[in-house]
């Protein structure tokens, strides 16, 4: 394991238990952003970063019964929260590192990624993997229930023109991995980047 995972580990670990208690009015957002991620009845989708599962009910109401979820996360305590949170019964939990799923390629219809991006230490490298295991027009979203700028503020730092969720940063990272970006929305109250899987 590298030092940059053992950091997030660490990092997500002393924050998983009050996870959902410091953020409790998302879940609209995150059914907004699941709404726009165009997913039909039966879909077979990966919540990567899933953290303690906000977004799997959301998820479960889109594909409905006969569809398939799975949430993976790098974080053990994480995933413990999303089991003592019940998200457990709206899809799989899996521990996993996105830089190198155990799953077929194209295996699946659509990837939803919240918070995800701006913890991985090869971004490009890991939207390649999340490519691989999607089939050819299926669907990414990458997203975040308060924008840029919002959460900049809240964690007082300033946003660069590096910072790689930045539209001309992040267009070509998507591309190089596989993704052509459909849509693109930073707002006060939210981050949703939209991009359809290349063949
Ligand atoms: C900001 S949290 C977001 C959690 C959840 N998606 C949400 O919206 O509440 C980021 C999550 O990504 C996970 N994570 C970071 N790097 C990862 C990796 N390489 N593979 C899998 N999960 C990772 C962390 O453990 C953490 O749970």
């Amino acid at each position: 394991m590298t030092d940059d995972r053992t950091d997030v580990q660490e990092f997500f670990t002393a924050r998983a238990a009050d996870w959902d208690r410091r953020f409790p009015d998302d879940g609209p957002a995150y059914a907004a952003a699941v709404a726009e991620l165009g997913l039909r009845e039966g879909d077979r989708v990966l919540d990567a970063g899933c953290g303690t599962g906000r977004a799997l009910p959301s998820l479960r109401a889109a594909v409905g019964a006969s569809g398939v979820i799975l949430g993976v996360d790098l974080t053990a305590a994480m995933l413990e929260a999303a089991v003592d949170a019940g998200r457990d019964r709206d899809g799989w939990l899996l521990r996993a590192d996105v830089a190198a799923l155990p799953l077929r390629s194209r295996s699946l219809d659509a990837v939803f990624a919240a918070g995800l991006i701006a913890h991985l230490s090869r971004p490009g490298e890991n939207l390649r993997e999340l490519a691989r295991v999607v089939r050819p027009g299926g669907t990414l979203a990458l997203f975040h229930p308060i924008g840029r700028a919002a959460l900049a503020a809240r964690q007082g730092r300033q946003i660069t023109p590096e910072d790689l969720r930045a539209e001309p940063n992040l267009r070509p990272l998507l591309a190089g991995a596989g993704w052509r970006m459909t849509s693109y929305a930073d707002e006060d109250n939210r981050f949703l980047a939209l991009a359809v899987r290349e063949d």
